[in-house]
């Protein structure tokens, strides 16, 4: 039945995306100066203006009853009741549990958790501040000075983005890294320099099996027991997982092994303890901030109507985008040079999430699922990709991020970093017609001949969606509130495409196939007659190059 009703609304949509499609948004803006009024919600020193997308009232009506042909309301409620809606992996989702200061229970399976989540993150609060106060010694009784996370995916992307983008909380004394690829050069390059006597390194996985992680933490012990012995392993290392028996082998004493749920996805988990590089970095009473931040818009995502629901209508509008206007990928720009990360980290959250090909019940999409979400800060982008997003033939929707105040930096840098923001807002709603671009050069001394000779090349489309989330400043909280209003709006895009946003089934193939050739690789002899033509070819090549 909710099947029949989605598919009823993507039809109507679609009908409608013909209307759209005749005006440009430009026209849009000039036919009702409440457009901006109306298509923008600002949730105190927050503001999402969505009012460059492609659309009109008669879409946002549209797109409201397609949240409630998917009962996406009704969803939210049961991923907030802790219902086990990771149905693949028989899961509850409750990440919103590690941010709640409702002071209500959250039950998992009839089970409060919320004191055991307050249990664990005392400890971490605890920890953090030994190393913060130089309380917490190495072997040769030095305090630490380089906080060393290896971990990868959501044990590494979350921590990395957010003590990036929070390093002005940071004290100087104390520097944080972050190794993730098996990749070698990645330990490697990070340990040049760094004194082992002062390193501490936190070992964050979820399962403790990851490849990558176990290869990273072995080769981190090695380096702590060859400058220090082995005896002094113990002091320099410190864990987070859910599998605590399997840290315990790895020879990490318990009072330095930080757990937290299976209910607590990994692209999730920045909340759990796995924030501990980050609490470390900026003390948990700005972690609390953090954590907070995303409590807020937890509770205006369950609370607010749809149409002035912020995580709503991105995920409304991503739909839209993605299905009925037929834009594959989406672009985040952070005008905020510490986001550096958040595309990467928004890559796992979404892609991870949303790159599904089959419902819940195991039955094929029937719309596109998950678009491709790529970017890198602004300016920096404007010379590399923009060219495409004004002039090329892909459209790709924008998100812009962009704080009012800076942290730490110069005013006049951070005013010409705004006008850039809403400049390539303005210039790819607004475009230029070849008319506009001939008055322009002619007024320029151009000839009339030459002025039309290129025209067509200075001619901007326009009508190219933005949206652009505008906050006050980049601390904490406002941190936590980012984070949190793409998870949701990742939801609500799963729940009307009917998908597990929960699993990462995808990534397992892989896995298992890099184990299987791992011994292939490494022994020049081993048979390659099994393999693929393809495989078994770069192995014989990988070989001889090696040989
Ligand atoms: O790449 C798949 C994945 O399972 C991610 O979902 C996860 O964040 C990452 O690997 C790391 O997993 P773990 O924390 O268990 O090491």
């Amino acid at each position: 039945m909710a099947e029949t009703a989605v598919t009823a609304a993507l039809s109507a949509l679609r009908a409608h995306s013909g209307e759209i499609s005749a005006r440009s948004v430009a026209e849009e803006f000039a036919a009702d100066p409440q457009r901006f009024a109306t298509m923008h919600v600002a949730l105190d020193d927050l503001l999402f203006d969505y009012s460059k997308q492609r659309i009109d009232a008669a879409t946002l009506a549209q797109l409201e009853a397609l949240a409630k042909a998917a009962d996406v309301e009704g969803k939210r409620a049961a991923m907030f009741a802790g219902k086990l809606i990771n149905s693949t992996e028989k899961r509850a989702v409750l990440h919103t549990a590690l941010r709640n200061f409702s002071g209500e229970p959250v039950l998992v399976e009839g089970r409060d958790v919320m004191p055991e989540i307050e249990a664990e993150r005392a400890r971490v609060a605890a920890f953090a501040n030994d190393v913060r106060e130089g309380r917490l010694r190495g072997a040769l009784g030095q305090p630490m000075t380089d906080v060393v996370n290896i971990g990868i995916g959501g044990s590494d992307l979350g921590p990395a983005m957010a003590t990036k983008a929070l390093s002005p909380f940071a004290p100087a004394n104390l520097r944080s890294h972050f190794v993730s690829n098996v990749d070698g050069a990645d330990i490697g390059d990070t340990l040049r320099g760094l004194d082992p006597a002062r390193t501490l390194f936190i070992i964050s996985s979820k399962t403790f099996t990851t490849q990558e992680t176990m290869t990273n933490a072995a080769s981190a012990r090695a380096w702590i027991a060859a400058a220090l012995g082995e005896a002094a392993v113990g002091d320099h290392f410190a864990a987070v997982s859910t599998q605590l028996e399997k840290v315990a082998q790895f020879g990490i004493a318990a009072d330095r092994v930080f757990g937290f749920w299976d209910w607590v996805g990994g692209r999730y988990s920045l909340w759990s303890s796995i924030g501990l590089p980050l609490v470390i970095a900026i003390g948990p009473e700005r972690f609390e901030e953090f954590l907070r931040g995303g409590y807020e818009i937890d509770q205006h995502f369950r609370e607010a109507p749809i149409l002035q629901n912020i995580p709503m209508l991105m995920g409304l509008l991503s739909v839209w985008n993605r299905n009925i206007l037929g834009h594959a990928s989406q672009a985040v720009i952070p005008y905020d040079q510490r986001l550096s990360r958040f595309p990467a980290y928004l890559q796992q959250l979404q892609m991870e999430s949303n790159g599904k090909s089959v419902q819940l019940d195991g039955a094929p999409v029937k719309e596109s699922t998950g678009a491709v979400i790529w970017g890198e800060p602004g300016t920096n982008g404007q010379h590399a990709f923009f060219q495409l997003l004004h002039q090329g033939t892909e459209v790709v929707p924008v998100d812009f991020l962009v704080a009012a105040q800076p942290t730490n930096a110069d005013a006049h840098h951070h005013d010409l970093l705004v006008a850039n923001a809403f400049a390539q807002g303005e210039a790819l709603m607004r475009g230029r017609s070849p008319g506009e671009a001939i008055a322009i050069m002619e007024k320029q001394g151009q000839s009339a001949e030459e002025a039309a000779r290129l025209a067509p090349h200075k001619t901007f489309s326009g009508s190219r969606p933005s949206s652009t989330l505008l906050y006050s400043k980049l601390d904490p909280r406002m941190l936590g509130r980012l984070i949190a209003l793409y998870e949701h709006k990742v939801f609500v895009e799963g729940a009307i495409w009917n998908i597990n946003s929960f699993d990462q089934w995808g990534v397992e193939l892989g896995k298992e196939l890099a184990s299987r050739l791992a011994p292939i690789v490494a022994q020049a002899d081993a048979d390659t007659s099994k393999l693929d033509a393809s495989t078994a070819g770069l192995i014989g090549h990988l070989r001889n190059l090696r040989s």
